[in-house]
C-alpha cells in the first residue's frame, strides 16, 4: 500500500529518476516478480510503489489528462472518472453556474479537479477528502489547488457549487444499494440540502425509491461514453423541468459527439411491425428510461411496449443499426437452416425480454459458413421472435 511517505519520495528528485527507471521496466504478469525485485534492489522499501505507479500510470493513458504524470494507486484510478465524462461535466458547471466556485468534497487523487481547472468560466476549484494519501497525490495532479484533508459530510466550505463521488465498489463488486456508498448517498444529499450539488453514482441505483422514499426531486443525468454507460449523475438544483436525462457521448475521428434527450421531450411513439432497421438504444438512453422519447425524436417505433428494441426505416445519424433480412421464429431448427442458407460463419447476437444464453445458443447453430450475420432475439408480446439482420452504421450528420 502506498503511504505518505512513499508519495513525498515519489515527489522527490530521487523519486522522479527512479519513477523513470521503473518505467523502463516490462512490469508484465511474467516478469513482475523479477522487476519488482530489482527495484527492490535498487530502491528498497520503495519497489512496490514504484511499480504501482508506473503500472497505474499505464492502465491510465486515455483515462487521464497527462496520464504518464500521475500518482495514483490502482483503486483510485478504478475510481477516477474518465477525463471525457469529467470534461463534460466540468463545462457543464461552467455553463449553469457561471463563475462559481466549486468543491469536490471527495476529491481523491483529483480527476475531476484538474478537468475543472482547465475549464474556462469556474471562479476557483477546491478539493477534499478524508484519505490524507489520495489528498498527497493530488497535491501533485492537481497542482496549485487548495485541499484540505476533511469529512464531506461536514460542509467546510462556502463554494457556490459542490461535487461529491461517494465510492461505491465493495469487494471489486459494483454495488447499487443507496446505503452501500462511502460516504452515503442519501447523507451527502442531506447535508448540503438546498445548495447546488452535484453527485457522481452508480448507474443502477434505484431512481424510483431516490425520488419516492427519500425526496430527491432534482434532475438525474445517465452519461455513456462510446456506447458504455459510466455513471449517474444527480443534479440536486436543476429544475428546468427535466427530472431523466441521457448524456450520450462518443468520440469520433477524434472529435467529441453529444447527444443529450431528456423526458422533456415528447414520448409518443407507435408499436408496430418491424422496419428495414432494428436499433438498440444507447444504455445511457435505456437506464434514463427515455427509449420512447429518443424513438419520437427520431421517428423511431417500438416492437412490443415493454422492450427497449426500436424499429425504423433510417438509423439516427451516429447509431449502428441492424438491417433486417429475415425475421425467424425463435426456435433453434428454424434457425440453424436460415442461417445456414445464408452461409453464416460468424453471428453477433442481442438478446433482449427472452431467457437465452447467446454462447450457448452460438455453440448450439454449429454455424461453418463464412458470412458474418447479428442476430436480435427478443419478443413481440409473448412470442419469440429473431431478426437476421446486417449490422450498419450511419455516419453522425
Ligand atoms: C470514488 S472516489 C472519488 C473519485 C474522484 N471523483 C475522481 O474522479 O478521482 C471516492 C472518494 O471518497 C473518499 N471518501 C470516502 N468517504 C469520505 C468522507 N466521509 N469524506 C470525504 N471523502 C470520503 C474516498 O477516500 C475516495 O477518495
Amino acid at each position: 500500500m502506498i503511504t505518505v511517505d512513499d508519495v513525498a519520495f515519489l515527489r522527490s528528485r530521487h523519486g522522479i529518476k527512479a519513477l523513470e527507471y521503473a518505467a523502463g521496466l516490462a512490469l508484465a504478469p511474467d516478469t513482475l516478480i523479477a522487476d519488482v525485485a530489482e527495484l527492490r534492489t535498487r530502491y528498497g522499501t520503495r519497489a512496490p510503489a514504484l511499480a504501482e505507479t508506473v503500472h497505474s500510470r499505464r492502465r491510465a493513458v486515455g483515462r487521464l489528462r497527462e496520464a504518464q504524470n500521475w500518482l495514483l494507486t490502482e483503486e483510485a484510478l478504478q475510481q477516477a472518472t474518465t477525463q471525457v465524462v469529467a470534461a463534460h461535466r466540468a463545462a457543464e458547471i461552467a455553463r449553469r453556474f457561471p463563475g462559481a466556485v466549486v468543491h469536490d468534497v471527495t476529491c481523491s487523487v483529483g480527476a475531476e479537479l484538474v478537468e475543472l481547472a482547465h475549464t474556462g468560466g469556474i471562479g476557483g476549484v477546491i478539493g477534499s477528502d478524508l484519505d490524507p494519501v489520495r489528498l498527497a497525490m493530488a497535491d501533485h495532479n492537481a497542482t496549485g489547488m487548495t485541499l484540505l484533508r476533511a469529512d464531506a459530510l461536514t460542509p467546510t466550505s462556502t463554494a457556490d457549487v459542490l461535487l461529491a463521488d461517494p465510492a461505491r465498489r465493495k469487494g471489486g463488486n459494483r454495488t447499487f444499494r443507496l446505503g452501500d456508498f462511502s460516504p452515503p448517498l442519501i447523507d451527502v444529499l442531506t447535508t448540503y440540502a438546498g445548495r447546488p450539488l452535484a453527485v457522481k453514482t452508480a448507474p443502477g441505483i434505484d431512481y424510483g425509491t431516490l425520488r419516492a422514499k427519500y425526496g430527491f426531486d432534482g434532475q438525474v443525468q445517465v452519461t455513456s461514453l462510446d456506447g458504455g454507460v459510466r455513471e449517474a449523475c444527480l443534479w440536486t438544483e436543476l429544475r428546468d423541468g427535466i427530472n431523466q436525462r441521457a448524456t450520450v457521448l462518443r468520440i469520433v475521428d477524434s472529435k467529441l459527439r453529444v447527444e443529450e434527450i431528456t423526458d422533456a421531450e415528447s414520448d409518443d411513439v407507435a408499436v408496430g411491425a418491424p422496419g428495414s432497421w432494428i436499433i438498440d438504444p444507447d444504455g445511457a438512453i435505456v437506464r434514463a428510461g427515455l427509449v420512447r422519447h429518443w424513438a419520437a425524436r427520431h421517428g423511431l417505433w417500438q416492437l412490443d411496449p415493454k422492450i427497449a428494441y426500436l424499429t425504423g426505416d433510417a438509423v439516427p445519424p451516429g447509431v449502428r443499426g441492424f438491417a433486417v433480412l429475415e425475421q425467424v421464429p425463435m426456435k433453434e431448427k428454424a434457425l440453424r437452416k436460415a442461417l445456414a442458407a445464408r452461409d453464416c460463419g460468424s453471428l453477433e447476437i442481442l438478446v433482449r425480454g427472452v431467457d437465452v444464453d447467446p454462447d450457448e445458443l452460438r455453440k448450439r447453430l454449429r454455424l461453418k459458413g463464412g458470412a458474418p450475420l447479428s442476430l436480435v432475439i427478443t419478443r413481440i408480446g409473448a412470442r419469440g421472435v429473431a431478426f437476421i439482420c446486417e449490422p450498419g452504421w450511419r455516419q453522425p450528420g
